[in-house]
C-alpha cells in the first residue's frame, strides 16, 4: 500500500447533513472499497492475533475483567494506526475526513481511531452508554465516530442500534459494565424510555454508520459464526474548558488490569 493518501470518494448530500445534526447519527455508503476492506481485515487480525498494543495497555477486553490468562471477551485496541501508520492512508480515513468536514464545515482538529473485535458466536452485547461518558468530564465536545465493519452486519452479527435524537441531552449517569470495577467498558446507570425508539443499522462491509459522541448507541451479541470486525474512526473540533464543571463519578469506580499495564509502561518508558 503507498504512503500516498488516496483522494476523497465519499460526498454527502445536504439531506444527509441535516440527518445527522436532528438524529445524532447516519448511515454512509461506501466509505471504502470491497479491496481495500480486503486488505484492512489482513492488518485487523495481525494486530490481534500479536496481541498488539497489550503491554502500554492500548490492547485489552473491554467487557470483561482482562486478566492474564483469560480470554477476552470484547477484545479492543487503542490507536491501532499508532502501530500501523499505513492505515492513515487508506481511502477510510480519507473519506472520515471528508465526512467530519461537511457535517461541521470545517476540517477536524484530531483524527483518531480505534478497533473492536466482536468474536463469532459470542454471547454477550455491547450495552447501551454515550461515548462522551469515556471523556475528561471538564472539557467541551463536537466529536464524532465513524464505525465501519470488515464484513456485513446485521442485528444478529452486531450491528449499531441508535436513538434518533439522544445526542441533544446531556450525558446521562454511567457505570461499569455489570457493576465490576474490573472493567474498563461503561453502560448506562438507568434505562430513559427512549430506548424502545432505538432503530438498527445493518451495514454491509465497508458502509458506516457516523454518531455525535452523545448519541444513545448498543450493538446486540454476535451470533453468527464469523468475528465481528470493525474499524472504528473519530474526529474531533479541539476541545474548550467547559465553563460550567460536571462530575463523572464513574470514572474513578474503575480499577482496571490496563489502566495498571498503560501505568507501568509509562514510568518504565
Ligand atoms: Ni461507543
Amino acid at each position: 500500500m503507498s504512503l500516498l493518501s488516496p483522494a476523497p470518494t465519499v460526498q454527502l448530500t445536504e439531506a444527509q447533513v441535516r440527518f445527522y445534526h436532528d438524529n445524532g447519527y447516519l448511515v454512509v455508503r461506501g466509505l471504502t472499497t470491497v479491496e481495500e476492506v480486503e486488505w484492512l481485515r489482513e492488518v485487523y487480525d495481525e494486530l490481534f492475533d500479536s496481541r498488539t498494543g497489550r503491554e502500554r495497555g492500548d490492547q485489552f477486553d473491554l467487557a470483561g475483567a482482562d486478566e492474564e490468562g483469560e480470554t477476552a471477551k470484547l477484545p479492543q485496541i487503542l490507536n491501532p494506526s499508532g502501530y500501523r501508520p499505513e492505515l492513515k492512508h487508506t481511502l477510510a480515513w480519507a473519506n472520515a475526513r471528508q465526512v467530519m468536514t461537511a457535517l461541521w464545515g470545517q476540517e477536524p482538529a484530531s483524527q483518531g481511531d480505534h478497533a473492536i473485535l466482536k468474536p463469532a458466536g459470542y454471547g454477550a452485547p455491547t450495552p447501551w452508554h454515550q461515548d462522551e461518558a469515556y471523556w475528561d468530564p471538564t472539557l467541551d465536545y463536537c466529536s464524532l465516530s465513524i464505525w465501519m465493519p470488515l464484513q456485513d452486519v446485521d442485528e444478529r452479527s452486531g450491528c449499531l442500534h441508535f436513538v434518533p435524537g439522544s445526542h441533544l441531552q446531556e450525558v446521562l449517569p454511567h457505570r461499569p459494565i455489570g457493576g465490576d470495577s474490573r472493567v474498563h467498558g461503561l453502560e448506562l446507570d438507568c434505562s430513559p424510555p427512549e430506548l424502545a425508539r432505538a432503530v438498527s443499522c445493518p451495514l454491509a462491509a465497508g458502509d458506516c454508520t457516523v454518531h455525535h459522541q452523545r448519541t444513545l448507541h448498543y450493538a446486540p451479541p454476535n451470533e453468527s459464526d464469523v468475528p465481528r470486525r470493525a474499524w472504528i474512526l473519530m474526529g474531533g473540533l479541539e476541545a474548550k474548558p467547559l465553563a460550567e464543571s460536571r462530575d463523572f463519578p464513574w470514572q474513578a469506580q474503575r480499577h482496571t488490569a490496563r489502566s495498571e499495564r498503560a501505568r507501568a509502561a509509562e514510568a518504565g518508558a
